[in-house]
């Protein structure tokens, strides 16, 4: 009889954590991806990943950490989960290099890099390819516990939905897309499917993989989503063929400067009235980009060598893709999709609303509120992962032992169509920018309610879902805070607003309620 009793979906930063973390736990699992962990999203995660370490002589701590990420999220973000994360950054960190990550180091101390929002250097980093460098390590990890027939990988499986029975999860369909056959696979499910890219073609950073239909169809499913208005235009991307390239917040945190031409000079606006000029949180550069109307620069053509050094993927990054040289050119950027506040509601534990549910990383909402700081990501992935493991592992271990079943295919090989719905892709585009308003709004849902024809694929119909959700969570909204910025309501209003999104679906109608933020009982 199979012990198997944790079915993780996803194999990129998050899903690797749980799946380590539950192996030395002595607990076997499966690890379930469309494509193999060498191809997530997270191994294009660039800058660094948060953690007051205070190597940098600049009297950092955790508490400062906190305080920045419930300031950079507007006072969104779930606090209990928000000081387990920035209080449990040092030894995130210290885990990965135990792994023998190879981040930047000066002698024996790791070196950190300034990053958006925050006022102290923070950022570990491995030049700027952080990501790839993290999941070297993991992957490298995990192999031995596959090896040991701990972690049991499922690549080239596509999730189908969840399997609910009596009210809880009891385990998740999927399809080998090598054979078509098709699997129910008993057990506790941990959701690390990442962001929701199929909403919004070509105009994000993430991969087209990251389609975002896990969340789609466990909402559909009845599971909780939160705060889907919140998303995030990251300043400096340029439209590369298929999405936007991501040209990492590194740039500016080794002194790459944003400017405009006025009167045939560069004006470097960010400088002008913010207190941490081109590292302010995102959501304020975007905005302040956006009103200007005009093409931006990123100025790194003063950058020194040592700064170079630290920087050199990065240049070679922009040369090959852009087909420009940042040490000698300015680069053109303007703000582009780059990740979702919003997604399953999760606990600080990582449950979901559904028990035996739980989920980490970019497909979570809890850590982020209204905006998301720089190097939290990478964290919120790998400390997501741990603790959604090390929560779950006590309720897989009560679990009754159930064989899978299989179903034969046609044996041929599936292809993963990542698919893109364009007429409800141009209706989100063109209300969910960097700037809103209650017209446009209503108008885009009014058409989305529109295309809700008799028969809908499956697919069609749970993004068709998602979509609806988020234009209602932003139409709700009658204010401005974080990544969303009403034209109409240009004031944030803590009574009114200050709660978070709760959505819940029910057939074809979405339910949404404004929930008390989680504040602050562990110390
Ligand atoms: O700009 C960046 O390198 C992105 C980092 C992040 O989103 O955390």
């Amino acid at each position: 009889m199979s012990k198997r009793n944790i079915n993780i979906i996803g194999a990129g930063l998050s899903g690797l954590s749980a799946a380590i973390s539950l192996a030395r736990k002595g607990i076997p699992c499966r690890l379930i991806s469309v494509q193999p962990s060498e191809r997530a999203q997270s191994v294009m995660a660039e800058g660094g990943i948060n953690a007051a370490l205070d190597t940098m002589g600049e009297n950092d701590e955790p508490l400062n950490h906190y305080n920045d990420t419930l300031k950079g999220g507007v006072y969104l973000a779930d606090e209990n989960a928000v000081w387990n994360l920035t209080f449990g950054a040092p030894k995130t960190v210290e885990w990965l290099c135990t792994l023998g990550v190879p981040f930047n180091m000066k002698g024996d101390r790791l070196v950190l890099r300034n990053f958006g929002g925050q006022k102290k250097k923070r950022t570990a980093y491995s030049k700027s390819s952080t990501g790839k460098i993290l999941m070297s390590a993991l992957i490298d990890e995990a192999r031995k516990y596959e090896e040991r027939g701990m972690i049991r990988r499922y690549p080239h499986h596509r999730f189908e939905e969840l399997v609910i029975e009596e009210g809880r999860c009891a385990g998740v369909k999927v399809t080998d897309l090598y054979s078509g056959d098709s699997g129910v696979l008993y057990g506790a499910v941990l959701l690390c499917s990442g962001g929701m890219n199929s909403l919004f073609p070509e105009m994000t950073t993430g991969t087209a993989v990251n389609t975002g239909d896990v969340t789609a169809t466990v909402f559909s499913q009845g599971v909780e989503l939160a705060n889907l208005e919140f998303i995030q235009y990251h300043p400096t991307t340029a439209a590369i063929p298929g999405k936007r390239c991501l040209i990492s917040e590194a740039a500016r945190g080794e002194g790459g400067r944003l400017f405009i031409y006025k009167d045939d000079k560069p004006y470097y606006f960010m400088e002008e009235h913010f207190e941490l000029g081109n590292l302010m949180p995102r959501d304020v550069v975007s905005r302040e980009m956006a009103k200007t109307g005009q093409q931006v620069y990123l100025d790194m053509t003063h950058l020194a060598e040592e700064n170079w050094e630290r920087l050199s993927d990065l240049r070679e990054e922009c040369i090959r893709l852009l087909g420009t040289d940042p040490k000698t050119e300015y680069v053109k950027v303007a703000p582009g999709i780059h990740f979702f506040m919003g997604g399953i509601y999760v606990d600080e534990h990582h449950r979901t609303s559904l028990e035996g549910l739980w989920a980490s990383g970019e497909c979570a909402c809890q850590y982020h509120g209204a905006n998301r700081l720089g190097g939290n990501s990478m964290l919120g992935a790998v400390f997501g992962g741990l603790t959604a493991a090390e929560d779950a592992a006590g309720y897989v271990k009560a679990l009754a032992p159930r064989e899978p079943e299989w179903t034969s295919g046609s044996g041929s090989r599936l292809l993963y169509d990542y698919g893109v719905e364009e007429d409800i892709a141009s209706i989100l585009r063109e209300s969910l920018g960097i700037f809103r308003e209650e017209e446009t709004l209503r108008k885009a849902l009014e058409q989305l309610t529109g295309l809700e024809p008799e028969e809908m694929s499956e697919t069609r119909r749970r993004r068709w879902l998602l979509a609806k959700a988020t234009l209602m969570c932003a139409l709700n909204r009658r204010e401005s805070r974080g990544a969303h910025t009403r034209r109409d309501y240009p004031e944030r209003d803590d009574e009114h607003y200050g709660k978070t999104s709760v959505v819940r679906c029910s057939g074809s109608e979405v339910d949404l309620t404004l929930r008390e933020i989680p504040r602050r009982t562990v110390k």
